[in-house]
């Protein structure tokens, strides 16, 4: 076996994957026509060009605009589960953000059953696991976030369905020109009623929104975090707690444009400084990518050996929101799946990274 295959095989988790940039190029043209959405052309994989974050995030909202009922967003959520798993996912927590469809009227609570009813059916035919985090759209403002989780907190009150799945709260969408400290309200009453919180930052911003997605938003997790190295103090706290980041190198390299290839990305330093970096992907169908093919990048961008990817795929059951119980489980079969992938590189493969 070699190790790009090896890579593939092993279970991985991911913590910062959107579920509408998953989105297979032929659904976006189904759901479209369905629904009555123009595109600006029949294939969609034309419209995946973009120079920055902002631009990239007028093609997402596009493909946002394709979801119109229930049925769209089980669709979307099974397929999404379906395609990780054929390159070894074995357990996600995948962002929605709704923010687009509740400005038009749409019902949180079908959004949410839609996607539990995908996710359900996916588990059941791959064993992947998911669950998921409620994304605050920052282009729609602090009051919006706000109306969200007090929607959320309303549906789990009442046991609608699909709410069980809803491990926390995150914030995404353009970071330009947007103060994240606005957003408090919506972090402070997500975690009286026990919601877990992330947040996009320092994606295209300095280590400022960092800070302050930990310090007033209460952040436990920060997605991305590009921008930390530039601020000595916080990577040495960051470092220390095991906060997580959720970085997305090759995200990071297409989308935000914030370095030129990913052999410039600062992954290596970042884990080299003690930071509990996670890899993942972000949007996967929008830069063609899987998660399997982001840990070959990686291991062939910084020369990582098959042992190295472990560690950092076991990072990533460390820094999920699984219970106790549920972590080591998970680590174990990680340990357990990596030492048979290692015998089988052994037996003929190289164990160096560039596969
Ligand atoms: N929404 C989808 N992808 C995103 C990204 N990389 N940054 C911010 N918002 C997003
Ligand atoms: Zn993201």
């Amino acid at each position: 076996m070699d190790v790009a295959t090896a890579l593939d095989r092993l279970p991985k988790v991911e913590l910062h994957c959107h579920v509408e940039g998953t989105m297979r190029p032929q659904t976006v043209v189904d759901l479209a026509r369905k629904n009555g959405i123009a595109l600006p052309g029949e294939d969609p994989t034309t419209l995946y060009r973009y120079t920055s974050l902002d631009t990239f995030l007028e093609v997402f909202w596009l493909v946002q605009s394709t979801l119109v009922d229930r049925g769209d967003w089980a669709r979307l959520a099974y397929e999404s589960i379906v395609d990780g798993a054929a390159h070894g996912l074995v357990y996600r927590e995948t962002f929605f953000t709704p923010a687009r469809h509740l400005d038009a009227g749409a019902d949180l609570g079908e959004i949410i059953a839609g996607l539990a009813e995908g996710l359900a059916a996916a588990e059941d035919e791959t064993g992947v696991r998911a669950a998921l985090i409620a994304d605050i759209d920052r282009a729609y403002g602090p009051e919006a976030g706000l109306e969200l989780v007090e929607q959320l907190v309303e549906l789990r009150r009442r046991g609608a369905p699909g709410t069980e799945r809803i491990l926390g709260i995150g914030l995404d969408s353009t970071e330009l020109g947007v103060d994240p400290t606005t957003f408090a309200p919506a972090y402070e009453l997500a975690a009286r009623w026990g919601l877990r919180r992330t947040s996009h930052q320092g994606e295209v911003t300095p280590p400022t929104t960092i800070a302050a997605g930990l310090d007033v938003l209460g952040c436990e997790r920060i997605d991305h975090g590009l921008s930390i190295l530039d601020d000595r103090e916080l990577t040495r706290r960051v470092a220390d707690q095991r906060i997580p980041l959720t970085v997305c190198p090759t995200s990071n390299v297409r989308i935000a444009n914030a370095v030129e290839r990913l052999e410039d990305h600062p992954y290596p330093r970042m884990r080299d400084v003690g930071l509990l970096a996670t890899v993942n992907t972000d949007d996967p169908a929008m830069i063609d990518l899987d998660l399997g093919t982001e840990y070959r990048a990686v291991a062939e961008a910084f020369r990582y050996d098959f042992d190295t990817m472990v560690a950092i795929a076991l990072d990533g059951v460390e820094a999920s929101w699984l219970d106790d119980d549920d972590r080591r489980r998970l680590r174990r079969r990680v340990e357990e799946e990596a030492a048979t992938l290692r015998a089988l590189l052994g037996a003929g493969g190289s164990r160096r990274g560039h596969a």
